[in-house]
């Protein structure tokens, strides 16, 4: 017999949307003529712009003729498209040769957990995305991660303490709120102190708005020396399902004996990974012309103005709300109420998903996330069936 990985057996909950899924199944089960509104994960719903199909068909066209077919694509992905989000994303800020196409954000976050050892110390936002815990205690370091506790008080940017790896989420997931310059500075300041390597996810940078907030940790100096950026096209061009992300990987970036953190990156990508499929990077490609990074604003403030009728809402009916301004979640105190249970209240009584504070953390207890993820026809009929129920 196989003795199960100990990583796993110590990791007892499952994944937070996988739980929910199963919670919207076993409604269906019962309750099979139910239309379900989905206000829970972050999924895009509108349909892809133009520019990226018209580079999607052409690729594809591309392919299926003998000058323009291509095998296994580039591990670090296409030259043009890396120069390209260096020139169009980062304003040069960062090199190309330090950017990393990848299938996704969250793929990513996974892989880079082989960059650092079982001894390594991590620190994580209480509430966060769940895939930084749980890809810690998969890759056997649990009891190693320490939580960093946020709250309304301090606007949700979490205390700081001294840890190997620094998970941080800007715009942020869950609570919708972004950090600004002098809290991003105090960050990366202390990750230099300390010697930490900050992970820094800007995976919703497109939703900032206005100058106040940095939309790259990359804009704040000393960063290429303590920080890796995680990023991703599923909600900047709106396509969760292409499968198109990138990490940004310095040269800069040092371990404590002086080697090369990038060195090790491209070790792990050329061995764990074949490269994005040319197609999903010509939709990549296609949403960074012109016409396209003008389309994906334009999704972007569709799906905040969904946010913005969802927030009325309930500032109406008196919940502090935060968040779904320079992000598409909002983030609703329950005054009290527990998470779950008003999930469950919204599943049942009006068949709306969202998604319970608490699966992000025990300091997301007493909140509940609403994505602005869904058609406006969506948010309409949402908002007419929550003010049917007590909530
Ligand atoms: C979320 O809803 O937090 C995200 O969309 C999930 C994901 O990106 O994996």
């Amino acid at each position: 017999m196989v003795c199960r990985n100990r990583s796993f057996a110590q990791h007892k909950s499952d994944y937070l949307f996988y739980e929910i899924a199963q919670k919207k199944e076993h409604l269906q089960k019962q309750e099979p003529r139910a239309k379900l509104i989905n206000l829970g994960i972050g999924d895009t719903t509108e349909p892809l712009c133009l520019p990226v199909t018209a580079g999607l068909v052409k690729q594809a066209e591309a392919l299926g003729t003998r000058g323009g077919y291509r095998g296994y694509p580039s591990s670090f992905g296409d030259k043009k498209l890396r120069d390209t989000i260096a020139q169009k994303l980062y304003q040069g800020n960062v090199c190309a040769d330090d950017i990393f196409i990848s299938d996704g954000a969250k793929c990513d976050v996974g892989r880079l957990q082989h960059l650092f050892g079982p001894d390594t110390t991590i620190a994580i936002q209480d509430p966060s995305y769940p895939v930084y815990e749980h890809t810690s205690y998969l890759s056997g370091k649990a009891g190693r991660v320490d939580r960093l506790q946020m709250d309304p008080e301090n606007n949700f940017f979490p205390k700081l303490t001294a840890a190997d790896v620094i998970y941080i989420c800007s715009p942020n997931n869950p609570t919708g709120v972004a950090y600004n310059r002098e809290q991003l500075k105090q960050l990366v300041d202390f990750c230099k102190k300390n010697g930490s390597i900050l992970i820094f996810d800007a995976a919703y940078f497109s939703y900032i708005r206005g100058d106040d907030f940095p939309r790259s940790i990359y804009e704040i100096e000393g960063a290429q020396e303590v920080a890796i950026e995680i990023n991703s096209f599923s909600k900047v061009a709106g396509f969760t399902g292409i499968r198109v992300g990138w990490s940004v990987v310095p040269q800069t970036l040092c371990f404590d004996d002086g080697s090369s953190v990038q060195a090790d990156w491209k070790k792990i990508v050329t061995t764990f990974f074949n490269g994005v499929s040319h197609l999903s990077q010509a939709a990549a490609m296609a949403a960074l012309s012109d016409e396209g990074l003008q389309c994906a604003k334009e999704q972007c403030d569709y799906y905040l103005n969904n946010c913005r009728l969802l927030r009325d809402f309930f500032l109406e009916r008196k919940f502090r709300v935060f968040g779904g301004v320079h992000a598409p979640y909002l983030w609703i105190d329950l005054d009290g109420k527990k998470s779950w249970e008003i999930f469950d209240y919204l599943l049942q009584k009006a068949h709306i998903i969202t998604t319970p504070g608490v699966g992000f953390g025990a300091a997301g207890e007493g909140y509940l996330r609403i994505s602005g993820f869904c058609s406006r026809l969506d948010v309409t009929s949402a908002i007419q069936r929550m003010s049917a129920t007590s909530l």
